[in-house]
């Protein structure tokens, strides 16, 4: 029997994502300007509020091509605001994504767009299978860990961050007496 090398990826403590073609962007807090409630203090500014480490299918891409992500959401909060993921949703509704928490603790904010809107709680080991028709967003509640969540996705999924922008998330997550508490947005 041929004992083919496993290609391209591993996990490794702390769960970085390494191997080949591995690519990675960062968010900083002031790229989520708009989407948090209260002024972002200039401390805070030009630090990390996340890191989304991926590799792409490999090419050429088909049909059924698939992408893997990791997204490390750091702690902090915004005026009792958690920390949070731009979120999106997919530009292809009818495409859908899995979501595994690694490390740290939080919630998946899941939104149809309309009224329906509900969270799952993330924590290492828990699966999320996220329909394509709602826009998902990733809130670590921790106040020191960080929330390392993986995700697998289609490469035709494709990413709106456009409505979020201009829409908002219907619910906010506040840090209230140590707590989470959910709060309808006005802002
Ligand atoms: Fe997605």
């Amino acid at each position: 029997m041929k004992i083919r090398k496993t290609p391209s990826i591993s996990f490794q403590l702390p769960f970085d994502l390494s191997g080949d073609h591995v690519e990675a962007y960062v968010k900083k807090i002031s790229d989520l300007d708009a989407s948090y409630e209260g002024e972002i203090p200039d401390i805070l500014a030009d630090k990390m509020a996340y890191r989304v480490a991926s590799i792409p299918a490999p090419t050429p891409t088909y049909e059924g091509s698939l992408n893997f992500g990791i997204t490390y959401l750091y702690p902090y909060t915004i005026n009792g605001e958690y920390s949070m993921t731009r979120g999106h949703f997919h530009q292809n509704r009818s495409f859908d994504e899995y979501y595994v928490g690694i490390s740290g603790i939080g919630f998946l904010l899941l939104w149809d767009g309309q009224d329906e809107v509900f969270v799952e709680s993330v924590y290492p080991g828990s699966v999320h299978y996220i329909n394509g028709k709602y826009a998902h967003r990733l809130i670590n509640i921790d106040a020191k860990e960080t929330l390392a969540v993986g995700a697998c996705w289609n490469t035709l999924a494709g990413h709106d961050y456009e409505t979020i922008n201009r829409l908002g998330f219907p619910v906010r997550c506040f840090e209230i007496n140590q707590k989470p508490v959910w709060i309808n947005r006005t802002k």
